[in-house]
């Protein structure tokens, strides 16, 4: 039996695991409890550092049950897609022992042993940011460590699939292509890593979290509508994506901005485009999310090249992607110059993540702010127009890094001799 005659120990892992953002967009499934899409997609592992799950993992033979909490609160785990993450890791489980502590876990012991699970996200949730591609990716992984898997990062994440899709792309750094495969069982629809957060680091991504109102579509209920009613799709996944993948591919493989920008940009717009098409149609993106469009593409116009990519997922916020940290400044001053903060707003509130920034692009104070001339390419329409308070604060972020171990005990979230919620 695991742990022999000593019952009081407890065994504990905890890792951090990245969000992601899709540039060519996961939309549909072929099968809904397996989570097997209906195309390829391919997304960019955004800095953990800015924002990623925490999870700390424990098995104890003193628990009764297994048990998990979210940002604090305990949260049911009879879900279909935790269940199955949960089965699929405890079946793969190895051998494991620590003499000095006196714990013996055989392979079949996993099964046996209740697990506790703390999690908690790094970015506000009110925020709308996918927030179920860094959790299941982190759960998967952080068993998967504590349950000794010998599995590789690509087989990890056919098991994150079954979390939630866009999950199994955040078991990689850098640039990540989610392969939909053809196995009925889902074997080969696994992750691959096209290129690591090193190859392409000029990269600077700016994300607008934008105020809204509306209670969203979940992407899982909308994907589902669009699958059964939209034809727009159905021509998408067969003819677009897959053309659209091998350009993505060798755009990243070469550090092609423009090509990288106008597909990020045309992926985005027929995902919507596909919701539109969805009867009765979804709307995700708001007024604030088309402003953002249409600077963009006025600047990228103007400058006869593109310099900043935009993509928008299952809601309104905007993500910004500058070719280099030169444009990143010139992309943030014309952010601020259309969507300063409200009055009520400290500048050091509203952008968050990688402040050095707003020291990049000569912005100190809220004077600055409002001292900021009109983006030349507008010059011609004055009066321009500004949009106070539609943005609720920025993000600013780069590529990063994939899933890790925090070998710091006193990182963990869970207490080492209670194994309940420090
Ligand atoms: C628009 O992965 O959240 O962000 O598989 O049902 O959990 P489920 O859906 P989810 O969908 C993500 C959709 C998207 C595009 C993308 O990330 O590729």
């Amino acid at each position: 039996m695991a742990g022999g005659s000593n019952k009081n120990w407890i065994l504990m892992v905890t890792a951090r695991s990245p969000t992601n953002i899709a540039v060519i967009k996961y939309w549909g499934k072929r099968d809904e409890t397996l989570i097997l899409p209906i195309n390829d997609s391919i997304s960019v592992t955004l800095d953990p550092e800015h924002l990623c799950t925490t999870t700390t993992v424990a098995v104890s033979p003193k628990f009764e049950e297994d048990r998990m909490w979210l940002n604090k609160k305990e949260i049911s785990l009879s879900g279909g897609r935790f269940q199955s993450c949960l089965r699929e890791i405890r079946s793969r489980g190895t051998d494991f022992e620590d003499e000095e502590k006196g714990i013996f876990i055989k392979k079949e012991d996993w099964k046996k042993l209740h697990v506790h699970i703390d999690s908690f996200n790094n970015f506000p949730t009110a925020a709308g940011l996918a927030s179920s591609a860094a959790g299941f990716a982190c759960l998967v992984y952080s068993l998967a460590k504590l349950m000794n898997v010998k599995e590789d990062e690509g087989q990890l994440s056919a098991i994150a699939r079954q979390g939630s899709g866009s999950a199994c792309r955040s078991l990689y750094g850098g640039f990540v292509k989610w392969s939909m495969g053809n196995d009925a069982n889902g074997s080969d629809s696994i992750a691959v890593q096209l290129a690591t957060e090193a190859h392409w680091d000029e990269l600077v991504i700016i994300i607008a979290v934008v105020s809204s109102r509306q209670k969203e579509t979940s992407s899982t209920t909308g994907m589902r509508e669009s699958v059964e009613t939209s034809p727009l799709l159905h021509y998408r996944s067969k003819e677009v994506v897959p053309k659209r993948i091998l350009q993505m591919e060798e755009a990243i493989r070469t550090r092609d901005f423009p090509s990288f920008a106008k597909l990020t940009c045309a992926d985005s717009n027929q995902f919507h485009a596909t919701c539109l098409d969805t009867s009765p149609p979804i709307f995700y993106m708001n007024d604030t999310s088309h402003r953002q469009v249409f600077c963009m593409e006025k600047w990228n116009r103007s400058e006869g090249t593109p310099q900043v990519a935009y993509t928008f997922d299952a809601g309104p916020n905007a993500v910004l992607i500058a070719k280099n940290r030169k444009v990143a400044t010139q992309l943030l001053q014309r952010l601020l110059f259309y969507f300063p903060p409200s009055a009520d707003t400290e500048l050091d509130s509203y952008l968050i993540g990688d402040k050095s920034i707003l020291k990049d692009a000569g912005i100190g104070t809220m004077e600055d702010v409002e001292a900021l001339a009109p983006p030349p390419e507008i010059k011609d329409n004055i009066p321009s127009q500004k949009y106070a308070g539609d943005v609720s604060y920025f993000i600013c972020t780069r590529p990063g890094r994939g899933p890790v171990v925090l070998g710091d005990e006193a990182l963990a979230l869970l207490h080492p001799e209670t194994g309940l919620p420090k």
